[in-house]
């Protein structure tokens, strides 16, 4: 065997991993990392010690990884322990404190004198935050980042100068259904409303937009962009991506590809259980859901972040109930923003008064397997980009009540080009909830779960063998392996 061929068989491609800390980034990422170590990659996950205990609080994912001795779950140091930062303020303070001790604690991680971790070294970094691409550009190690947001989300992000250029951030005057014209491929259809939330500030020195758009631009640095959607679902706005970067993978929707891949590995006992939950799933919901007639159920949950109002949530809660329709809620305890020296959640709102109105409610649940559950016949959702591609794979029509970030656009585009349900947002009224609900579960339920069975059929097929997310998946590994990126 030649030099050059006996160094290609010991070379290890191993790829650290570093997402963001929240629920929706931590659950995508870790579904890459599990299908590129399906793929013999060694791969090193890097959380904060809050997420680290609390995936591992989970039996089968402490399983998944024990019994994958290629995977290490690597802790940040503590001076970064931020868990979930939700508030404009903790977001900076993260960026902040990655600049002061996470910069120097990656270079050591990659750097690793002495090979004290006794892993093969590092050879690039999948990462959604610009200070690791600061690092790997010092280091010299391929950088590919890895936004979890829709395309629509990205690209809209990173057309904001151009908005600014042309005078239409930030908005002069009140009416949020002004066209926004200079996001091309969108001029037909964007409104103000519909743009990213952090455009709805009139300040553009705030640090929080600032940061949007640093991280976004600092992108074109990288040597290859990912992005969870498949070419089917945002062919257009994708090419316009493609133009600024040429090296892009669309590998999703990621959960549905990981399952394939694991049975196709006759791994499904794994893919059975698999959950990448930063909280404990109230399982019950799958029994009660058990019980109730086909596509009878909307199932409404607002992700891992959004907080609402008293009076929002006794806005849904009227509109659930006085809709008729039975519904199960996901009620984080942590969702409510409460009133000076409110503890208790409104009396109204409980398990019993829920039963009542042909409800169920629970903190927290599998999420992915009750979009999938036969007795689920849409969904009220804020939109995050994780919860969009859930229910368009299940083929669950949706309601859309974005909060905040992506969420906005994600929200736009359900309604008005994949055409697979209503977009409610800015508002929050009873009567509107109510309306809405029937409107997309009796009205119009039969035209839009044969739109959903159509979406969900596109999704599958992109994963499956030679298809575009599935040759993109392939190639990843392969540039991966080649250190192409
Ligand atoms: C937010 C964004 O809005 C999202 O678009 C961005 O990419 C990341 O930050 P989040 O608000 O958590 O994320 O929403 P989402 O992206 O939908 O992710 C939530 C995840 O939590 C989903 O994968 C969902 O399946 C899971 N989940 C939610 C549960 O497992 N159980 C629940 O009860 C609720």
């Amino acid at each position: 065997m030649d030099e050059a061929a006996a160094a290609a068989k010991n070379y290890s491609p191993h790829v650290l991993i570093f997402p963001f800390p929240a629920q929706g980034h931590v659950n995508s990422m870790l579904k890459l990392a599990e299908l590129l170590s399906l793929s013999d990659v060694y791969i090193t996950f890097l959380v904060s010690k809050n997420i680290h205990d609390r995936l591992l609080h989970h039996t089968d994912v402490k399983s998944r990884f024990s019994n994958n001795p290629g995977f290490y779950l690597q802790v940040l140091p503590r001076e970064i322990d931020e868990d979930h930062p939700t508030s404009p303020d903790a977001v900076a303070k993260f960026f902040d404190s990655l600049q002061i001790y996470g910069k120097p604690y990656l270079r050591e991680l990659i750097d690793d004198k002495g090979n004290r971790n006794k892993r093969p070294p590092i050879t690039s970094i999948i990462a959604d935050l610009s200070a690791a691409l600061e690092v790997a550009q010092e280091i010299g190690l391929p950088f590919i980042y890895f936004r979890t947001i829709s395309a629509c989300a990205f690209w809209s992000y990173f057309c904001i100068p151009q908005l600014i250029e042309a005078g239409e951030l930030p908005f002069l005057g009140d009416d949020m259904d002004v066209r926004i014209v200079k996001v091309k491929g969108m001029e037909e259809f964007l409104r103000r409303r519909d743009l990213p939330s952090i455009c709805r500030g009139r300040d553009l020195a705030n640090p929080v937009f600032k940061l949007f758009v640093s991280e976004t631009l600092q992108t074109v640095g990288a040597q290859g962009l990912i992005l969870n959607t498949f070419d089917h679902l945002e062919e257009p706005i994708l090419n316009l991506i493609r133009s600024k970067y040429p090296n892009l993978y669309t590998i999703g929707p990621l959960h549905t590809h990981l399952k394939t891949r694991l049975q196709a590995a006759k791994l499904t006992s794994i893919s059975a259980e698999s959950s990448n939950s930063l909280w404990e799933e109230d399982r019950s919901c799958i029994n009660w859901l058990d019980e109730q007639p086909a596509k009878s159920v909307i199932y409404v949950s607002f992700g891992s972040i959004t907080r609402v109002t008293r009076d929002q949530l006794m806005e849904f809660w009227h509109g659930l109930a006085d809709s008729g329709i039975r519904f199960l809620w996901v009620l984080r305890p942590d969702s409510i923003i409460r009133k000076e020296g409110e503890i208790k959640t409104p009396e109204e709102v409980d398990l019993e008064e829920a039963t009542k109105a042909r409800g169920y409610m629970v903190g927290w649940a599998p999420q992915e397997e009750i979009l999938a559950h036969q007795a689920i016949g849409g969904f009220l959702t804020h939109s995050g980009w994780n919860s969009t591609l859930e229910s368009i794979v299940a083929g669950k029509p949706m309601i859309c009540w974005p909060f905040f970030a992506d969420q906005q656009i994600n929200s736009r585009f359900v309604g008005e080009v994949w055409k697979l349900g209503l977009d409610m947002k800015d508002t929050c009224d009873r009567v509107i909830v109510e309306r809405m609900v029937r409107e997309l579960m009796e009205e119009r339920r039969d035209e839009l779960l044969e739109r959903g069975a159509e979406m969900a059929k596109l999704a599958k097929n992109a994963i499956s063998d030679g298809a575009s997310s599935f040759l993109n998946l392939n190639r990843l590994v392969e540039d991966i392996r080649r250190t192409r990126i």
